[in-house]
């Protein structure tokens, strides 16, 4: 009886991690290229290979993006430390959100949702797209939502010239096909996406 409460509360430790959730592995925080190289090498890139990111490539990235660099603070600034800004990553299998925190892909809905994203062209060949979702009721105001996406969206262009990927930040997507894909509220709001992969 001890023995099966002892096994019930480790699972729960662990932090209730889903079997459909995806565990991230420990991002890599030191490497790759010196600040002024990624200046110089940071552009927009729209053509991809169809190739999914490894584990560690994936992690990096995220954390990168939007993972804490202190207890309860984050690689980019926000505006009077809100943290308003839920990111979103899609696959062609389904859409996931990342708590930073566990470091961990939490399932939101299994299935391809790619075509409301728009832009096919870009999105499709792409090895994931993140979607900022700015909360509402967290933020600031509604402006703070989108100035603090780009603040995410230039660490990615940044951590992608260093890492020799591809990225474009994107307004242009179908919203409300989106918005209904990603099961927000009328206190979410899409500010930007931003497709990832390897360059063409
Ligand atoms: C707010 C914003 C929205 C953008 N939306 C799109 C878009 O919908 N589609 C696209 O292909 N590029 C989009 N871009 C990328 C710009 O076209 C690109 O940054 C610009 O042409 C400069 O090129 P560079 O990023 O290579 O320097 C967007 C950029 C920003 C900052």
């Amino acid at each position: 009886m001890r023995k099966g409460l002892l096994v019930i509360a480790l699972f729960c430790l662990i932090g209730c991690v889903s079997a459909q959730d995806i565990q991230l592995v420990s991002p890599n925080k030191t490497g790759g290229k010196p600040l002024m190289e990624a200046l110089s090498d940071r552009q927009s890139h729209r053509s991809f290979e169809k190739k999914d990111l490894p584990a560690q490539t994936l992690s990096d990235l995220l954390w990168a993006a939007y993972g804490f660099n202190r207890d309860d603070k984050r690689t980019v600034p926000s505006s009077q430390n809100k943290q308003e800004i839920d990111l979103y990553v899609m696959f062609s299998n389904g859409v996931y959100l990342y708590d930073a925190k566990a470091n961990v892909l939490k399932l939101v809905e299994k299935g391809d949702f790619r075509k409301a994203l728009g832009q096919a062209n870009i999105s499709d060949n792409a090895s994931l797209s993140l979607v900022y979702v700015a909360n509402l009721d967290k933020a600031s105001n509604r402006e703070a939502g989108f100035i603090d996406s780009g603040f995410i969206a230039q660490n990615v262009y940044l951590y992608c010239a260093s890492a020799g990927l591809g990225s474009v930040v994107r307004a242009s997507f179908t919203r409300p096909g989106l918005h209904e894909a990603l099961k927000l509220t009328d206190k979410q709001e899409i500010t930007i996406v931003q497709p990832v992969g390897y360059i063409k």
